[in-house]
């Protein structure tokens, strides 16, 4: 199997799981608890079926939107991930250059193995940055000044992870910020020699952005897990996301949003997206899924605040569904990641190709001509 075999997302994953040692495949692969988030964010797109319109002299649909004060080239973008150098030694430098080429967002996640620096000199395409609030207050300033001086279009400040999720793949493997050789992952790390011989040969791992700041998750290796209830706040509040919308100034989504009353609270504090998201299934086990909780949002925020949505997006359908209901843009985390474990820059492009082609050939099969023709009267809920 190869990249060239690689057709959907369900083709990346398999080839990812060949690709990658198995501790850092399930870090990528899992949810919390028992995964039912995790499921259900991809399922709640069954719940529903698009309605199509015939004979609409469509052509060539225009797929482009405009989110967080950015014209994007087409609705979907690279959501904020951690440690990517894991998945491909090129690591962010590979999905930003890849999400350029498509004139799409590429995300930045504190916990990423590249500098703000480092994605500004590689890439002139728009970059969102997603915010981890550690308990060293100077980190935030550091790194919202660091982003405004780097060009990055976007903040958004993650929410739903104060606490780290029960990751239980996480515990039965052994994964560590950086991977550390345990006897349960030897074997596993022995058997993939290629990621290995990129892994030692090339830049050095660490969290790029906070290394100078605390060696641990850097040198000093930390279960994910470990490394979220250490170094994170606790006791976030909406006074911090406040303080994050002045100093930044800029386009601010918080992301993580699930409830009507957060929503509201968000317009109110002048964010201007929400990010509508459970975190991939990694947090809060049981939780709902972004898709199922969009049409309330739609109803109770819809045209004072963008929403923008992740969870569970494999398809070109489920972007489209999401923007009928009521979505500005949608993002996919996992969806990519396979495909930069699989191919590095090419496999991200390779799925991003798939997407913008499954998006404008069922634009086309819906008889739509841009995104914003898209509403509610194209689907219908079982
Ligand atoms: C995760 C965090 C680090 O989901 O975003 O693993």
């Amino acid at each position: 199997m190869s990249l060239n075999n690689c057709y959907n997302f369900d083709d990346f994953r398999k080839l990812a799981k060949k690709k990658l040692p198995a501790p850092i495949f399930h870090y990528i692969d899992g949810g919390a608890d028992d995964e039912t988030t995790l499921r259900r964010n991809t399922d709640s797109f069954l719940n529903c079926d698009l309605v199509p319109n015939i004979l609409a002299s469509v052509g060539q649909p225009d797929l482009s939107t405009t989110v967080l004060g950015t014209k994007i080239d087409m609705p979907l973008f690279l959501s904020p991930t951690a440690m990517q150098r894991l998945y491909h030694h090129e690591g962010d430098k590979a999905s930003a250059r890849a999400a350029e080429k498509f004139g799409t967002f590429y995300s930045m996640s504190t916990m990423a193995t590249s500098s703000i620096e480092q994605i500004s000199n590689v890439s002139s395409g728009p970059k969102l940055f997603q915010l981890y609030i550690h308990k060293d207050q100077s980190l935030t300033d550091n790194l919202i000044d660091r982003c405004k001086s780097s060009g990055f279009k976007a903040l958004c400040l993650t929410v739903d992870t104060v606490v780290a999720g029960n990751r239980e793949r996480d515990h039965r493997w052994g994964f560590t910020t950086p991977p550390k050789l345990t006897l349960k992952s030897l074997l596993s790390f022995a058997t993939h020699p290629k990621w290995a011989i990129n892994y030692l040969l090339n830049e050095k791992f660490e969290l790029a952005n906070v290394s100078h700041f605390t060696k641990k998750g850097s040198s000093i290796a930390k279960g994910v897990m470990e490394y979220i209830n250490e170094q994170y706040d606790p006791a976030m509040s909406w006074k911090d996301a406040e303080y994050c919308v002045k100093r930044w100034g800029g386009p601010f989504a918080l992301k993580g949003v699930m409830s009507v009353e957060d929503a509201k609270r968000a317009v109110d504090i002048g964010a201007s997206a929400i990010m509508l998201s459970n975190h991939g299934g990694r947090q809060l086990d049981g939780s709902r899924a972004p898709f199922d909780q969009l049409p309330k949002i739609a109803e109770a925020v819809g045209g004072k605040i963008e929403i923008i949505i992740d969870g569970g997006i494999r398809r070109g359908t489920h972007v489209l569904k999401a923007l009928s209901m009521g979505a500005t843009a949608c993002s996919f985390g996992k969806g990519f990641l396979f495909a930069l474990g699989a191919g590095g820059q090419a496999g991200v492009e390779k799925i991003l190709k798939i997407m913008k082609d499954e998006i404008t050939r069922d634009m086309i099969l819906l008889g739509k001509k841009k995104i914003s023709d898209l509403n509610h009267t194209n689907i219908a809920y079982r």
